[in-house]
């Protein structure tokens, strides 16, 4: 479900968020287990993160990078995560990971699964903020040819139940200047993931 403009009053403080988490555990390309640098930078919020290096994908409670913890989850997140949720059809969610995606320019996300969280009974909820992007949405196989959906700054979707394991991804960004993130985008995905 795409919920339209559900992030878009509280788009200004979720981005000041966002920063403060960066100025503690930095965006950074992440290697896949192939060998590849991502081209999105990731950080993340929670009690858990989501990282991938050469040995694969796992949540961790410590970011690689600094060593310490990473930041926690502002109630802004986890509160408007849960409204989120709920109005998607899933009601009592609470994410124990935020990880916050940047796209810059030329910036991409293959077709992928989300399925490192312990639990598929807990839905995803993705909160997009900045430049417009191409939401891919594909079927249970990577061959299905996935659905396309612009979204813009503040809007929100959550998948989950039957849809919970569906291929997704995001097409190459374009260039362009957001008032509020400037040369980018900022994608939040909300899991519960331990
Ligand atoms: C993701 O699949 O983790 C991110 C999706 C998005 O950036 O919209
Ligand atoms: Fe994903």
């Amino acid at each position: 479900m795409i919920l339209r403009g559900f992030a878009l009053l509280e788009a200004a403080p979720i981005f000041g968020h966002v920063n403060k988490i960066a100025a503690v555990s930095p965006f950074r390309h992440m290697i896949t287990p192939g060998g590849f640098r991502m081209s999105i930078a990731m950080t993340n919020c929670g009690k858990v993160g989501w990282i991938s290096d050469r040995k694969g994908y796992r949540y961790t409670e410590i970011d690689p990078e600094t060593g310490s913890h990473w930041p926690a989850m502002p109630s802004l997140f986890s509160q408007l995560s849960e409204r989120a949720a709920t109005a998607g059809g899933f009601a009592g969610f609470a994410s124990d990971a935020c990880l916050v995606n940047r796209y810059e320019p030329g910036a991409r996300l293959t077709l992928h699964q989300d399925k490192d969280e312990a639990d598929f009974r807990h839905p995803i909820v993705s909160v997009s903020l900045g430049l417009p992007a191409t939401f891919l949405f594909g079927g249970n196989t990577r061959k299905e040819r996935p659905r396309r959906y612009r979204l813009e700054s503040g809007d929100v979707v959550v998948w989950g139940g039957p849809a919970r394991l569906t291929y997704h991804g995001v097409a190459p960004l374009k260039d362009g200047v957001s008032d509020l993130t400037g040369a980018c985008r900022i994608n939040l995905t909300f899991r519960k993931a331990s």
